[in-house]
């Protein structure tokens, strides 16, 4: 990582960790974690970029960092390697990325224990804030780390596939969270049962499931609350053509409500821009090299948003 001085980092301090993921390929996870990355450090704080994008790892190429042989594919396959270790510089001020190579990665080297330790280990890295790449898909090991990060981040693109694949996301990550919550309190098997015979209890979402439990079983009332109560998902649309592209977020946020009995918030959206594919194109880090556009104020907004647990207005976007 650079020299120059960043924002003091209490090594007694966590690292604050957030995850981006959201279901659908090409939605620009990647080049949101990468240009967030580098806002971050280009104020003044310690940061380091995770490419956990099992088979798709590309966030070096955002950044214009060589694919590095210290990728994460080390910490699943020796035992002894150490996650700080696998941190490589950029170009940026700051800002330190450990690369994916998950390709060559054999999948019975992500075990369950190692995975536990990557999870365990991304908070105690020596930096303020931790953002991982989760790439696409509803694989266990993408909810899994979505679930232990501090920020859930999900990514949509207004079109009818993305919105799909993120609403399956989204129902996959609560019903984990929910089961893995009622395992830990020794109530799986009652809360599976139920899901599983949801038609004949008069069941049609997770949201009714979860009223289910509250109200049929009150013991685990309690614990429902304790667990649910906080659990927030931030919402970003990106590649947004018009209004009612930027109004997606608060129909979803809705929809989420509705059906899931989630809370979200939508901390911000991204315009569609040709300076993006250009900067990707040219591998200038587009936070470092277009900061005039509109995008790049935009991600700015998202970032501050996302820092203070924000949102925009909700008269953003309306008709
Ligand atoms: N706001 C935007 N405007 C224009 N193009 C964009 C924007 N955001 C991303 N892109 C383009 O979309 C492409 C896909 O982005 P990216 O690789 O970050 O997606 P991803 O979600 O990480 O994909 P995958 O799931 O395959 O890892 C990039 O090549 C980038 O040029
Ligand atoms: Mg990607």
């Amino acid at each position: 990582m650079s020299n120059r001085i960043a924002a003091p980092h209490s090594p007694a301090r966590e690292a604050e960790v957030w995850a981006v993921a959201g279901g659908k390929g090409g939605t620009g996870k990647s080049f949101l974690v990468s240009s967030m990355g580098t806002c971050l450090a280009r104020k003044q704080h310690k940061v380091v970029l995770v490419d956990f994008d099992l088979g798709g790892a590309n966030l070096h190429t955002f950044l214009n960092v060589a694919q590095s042989r210290r990728s994460l594919t080390r910490f699943f396959e020796d035992k002894d390697a150490r996650l700080e270790d696998l941190v490589v510089p950029t170009e940026i001020d700051n800002l330190g990325l450990i690369t994916g190579d998950l390709e060559s990665v054999s999948p019975e080297s992500v075990t369950f224990s190692r995975k536990g330790k990557l999870l365990r280990h991304l908070a105690k890295l020596d930096s303020r804030y931790v953002l991982v790449d989760l790439g696409a898909g509803c694989h266990p090991n993408i909810l899994d780390t979505f679930l232990a990060a501090d920020k859930m981040i999900t990514l949509v693109v207004p079109e009818i596939t993305s919105v799909e694949n993120m609403y399956h996301f989204i129902k996959s990550v609560l019903y984990r969270k929910l089961i893995m919550t009622l395992k830990d309190y020794g109530f799986k098997d009652t809360a599976r049962h139920v899901w599983q015979k949801r038609e004949s209890y008069g069941i049609r979402n997770l949201r009714e499931f979860i009223d289910y439990l509250r109200r049929n079983m009150t013991y685990l009332e309690p614990i429902l609350d304790k667990e649910l109560g906080g659990f927030t998902m931030h919402l970003a649309v990106n590649m947004a053509r018009d209004s009612q592209d930027i109004h997606l977020g608060s129909s979803l946020k809705s929809i989420f409500d509705k059906y899931l009995g989630l809370k979200a918030s939508y901390a911000g959206f991204i315009t569609y821009d040709d300076a993006v594919w250009r900067s990707v194109r040219e591998r200038r880090p587009f936070m470092l090299h277009f900061l005039s556009s509109r995008s790049s104020k935009e991600i700015e907004i998202l970032v501050d948003n996302l820092v203070h647990d924000r949102e925009i207005p909700p008269s953003w976007g309306q008709p």
